[in-house]
């Protein structure tokens, strides 16, 4: 079956509630006619992290606004559509909630066929999405809820190589630019500082290279930098510009090294199970870290991989990748039923153990 079809997406499954519209005309990549994102970060900043009860209620109320926003971008109806995608997990279990009711509702008056996204299915098909990248690809998902390597095989047939034992990078980036008092989001604030900093003044830790395998530790360098930040401050009274941009190159390059190293690891893996497919993708918030991608494509360079790192806007959390992930599904025939139930956790490889750990913007699958 190649037929051309279209999809209506729908996220809420953190603190981003969100609706797309995605076509694809059963070869190469899709294009995505409509692509809206409510940001919720107000809601929550005086709280120091996503609370989970006002997330939902945000999402029951933006919903159908996304929805019908999306839609109208598009120039199309419901009726247009061929089926409806919709995040079932893993994630905050009353925003997954108000998703998944949402899309059912949608479905049931339109008669349209429903079908449930892996979240973390829906950021590791975005090169398909994008590039119609070829199966099978190492991808590395680095946000500030996700992080882990996975080989993926097929729309719904991932392994999982390796992935954090504590917190995310984007959640370190975030802790530490709240140690040093910088505007939140964390990542571009640090990134910025580091830009006049000396990366080896201060003495980080480079966490779990001395294990062979491909997980990763970070919420170690976060009460580094704290101990470092507090010796300065007892020596001198307090922070210097310099002091600081010192902290955050630091911490930079450490966090770089780390993954630079685990993607070496992950990289020849991932050539002993298909050597003759080649290409490294990348999403998630952390991948538009200047220093880190550069480490990427060198490493990605090493093994003489093709290097794939979405657009921004469709590697951070999006209903675009969720439709395309649908899209995929639904092209192989697959439906769900008004049974499908919203997921809290939703390993994307059933077979590798879980995940320990569980970060501000919950649970890790
Ligand atoms: O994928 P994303 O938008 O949201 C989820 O985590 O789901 O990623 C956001 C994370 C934040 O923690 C933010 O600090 C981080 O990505 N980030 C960065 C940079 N830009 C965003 N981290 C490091 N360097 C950046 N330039
Ligand atoms: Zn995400």
């Amino acid at each position: 079956m190649t037929r051309d079809l279209t999809l209506l997406g729908l996220e809420s499954s953190c603190d981003d509630t969100a609706a797309a519209v995605v076509r694809h005309p059963g070869h190469g990549p899709a294009e995505v006619l409509s692509s809206i994102v409510f940001g919720q970060t107000e809601l929550h900043s005086a709280f120091g992290g996503v609370v989970p009860e006002i997330a939902a209620r945000a999402h029951a109320e933006k919903l159908d606004h996304c929805v019908r926003d999306a839609l109208a971008a598009a120039d199309l109806r419901l009726s247009d559509m061929d089926a409806i995608a919709v995040t079932a997990g893993p994630g905050l279990i009353g925003g997954v909630l108000s998703g998944v009711m949402c899309a059912k509702g949608l479905a049931a008056a339109s008669g349209l066929p429903l079908i449930g996204v892996n979240h973390l299915a829906g950021h590791a098909l975005t090169p398909r999405l994008t590039d119609a990248v070829p199966y099978p690809y190492l991808m590395l998902l680095v946000s500030g809820g996700h992080c882990q390597y996975l080989i993926v095989r097929g729309p719904a047939d991932f392994r999982r190589l390796g992935g954090t034992i504590d917190d995310a990078p984007g959640e370190a980036f975030d802790k530490t630019a709240r140690l040093l008092g910088l505007p939140q989001p964390g990542g571009p604030s640090v990134q910025a500082e580091a830009e006049t900093g000396d990366p080896r003044r201060f003495r980080f830790p480079r966490p779990l290279l001395d294990r062979p395998d491909c997980n990763l530790s970070f919420s170690g360098l976060k009460t580094a930098l704290m101990r470092m930040r507090d010796q300065v401050m007892a020596e001198k009274g307090g922070l210097t510009r310099q002091d600081r941009a010192d902290l955050c190159a630091g911490f930079q390059a450490a966090v770089t090294d780390v993954l630079a190293e685990k993607t070496r690891r992950a990289i020849r893996l991932y050539l002993e199970e298909s050597p003759n497919t080649r290409t490294v993708a990348v999403a998630g918030g952390v991948a538009a870290n200047a220093s880190i991608r550069a480490a990427l494509e060198t490493v990605c360079a090493e093994f003489d991989a093709r290097f794939v790192a979405p657009p921004l806007a469709l590697c951070t959390d999006n209903a675009a990748m969720i439709a395309y992930a649908g899209l995929e599904r639904f092209r192989n025939g697959e439906r769900d039923g008004m049974d499908l139930a919203a997921r809290p956790r939703w390993p994307l490889d059933q077979r590798s153990p879980a995940m320990l750990g569980s970060g501000k913007k919950g649970a890790k699958a």
